[in-house]
């Protein structure tokens, strides 16, 4: 038999009280993640950025924007689907989340995941699809592409940031978000 899961409140709680690594110092509160509690499918992005941080909420700035866009095409609303990261805190200046950060800040979200118990995982740009699916296979080659984590079925797009700064991939984005739609209506 399994563990029973942490409740999303007592995961939250411990979050909030988090030390384990530096990123602690510069935070201005921590960004467990936002959601339908039952969703079907768990959205993992990268790291809080400065508004994330400012507001305790993932996705709220402009890549947040990008993604209640992209979340329309697969006829998903915000409240349908619970949004988190793989940090839990912001990295200075929006830097890339380093490994030992990773590796100490995981187990929040392993559990979150065991809680939530979602059918799909939509991991969102390179850190999360390759924590997620232990994998070395960048973005490029895996997004928009159907994968399985033990139970879970894993669905890798593109960050919608990357969209801001280079619009090519935003074909890319809304092609796999529609693709998204279709294998939720199957
Ligand atoms: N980018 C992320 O990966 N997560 C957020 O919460 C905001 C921007």
């Amino acid at each position: 038999m399994g563990k029973t899961p942490i409740p999303l409140d007592v995961l939250a709680a411990e979050v909030a009280q988090c030390r384990k690594c530096p990123l602690c110092e510069g935070r201005t509160q921590t960004v467990f993640g936002d959601g339908n509690p039952d969703a079907r499918v768990l959205i993992i992005g990268e790291a809080p950025g400065k508004n994330e941080d400012l507001q305790g909420i993932p996705f709220v700035g402009k890549a947040g924007q990008n993604l209640n866009q992209l979340l329309e095409i697969a006829g998903l609303a915000r409240e349908d689907v619970f949004i988190a990261n793989v940090l839990k805190c912001r990295p200075p200046g929006n830097r890339d989340p380093r490994p030992e950060e990773i590796e100490l800040c995981t187990p929040f979200l392993r559990e979150q995941t065991r809680t939530i118990n979602p059918e799909f995982i939509v991991t969102l740009g390179n850190f999360a699809t390759k924590f997620v699916l232990k994998t070395d296979r960048g973005i490029t080659r895996l997004h928009g592409t159907l994968q399985q984590a033990g139970r879970f079925k894993v669905f890798p797009i593109y960050h919608p940031a990357a969209a801001i700064y280079d619009r090519s991939k935003w074909e890319a984005l809304e092609n796999d978000f529609a693709t998204l739609g279709e294998l939720l209506r199957k």
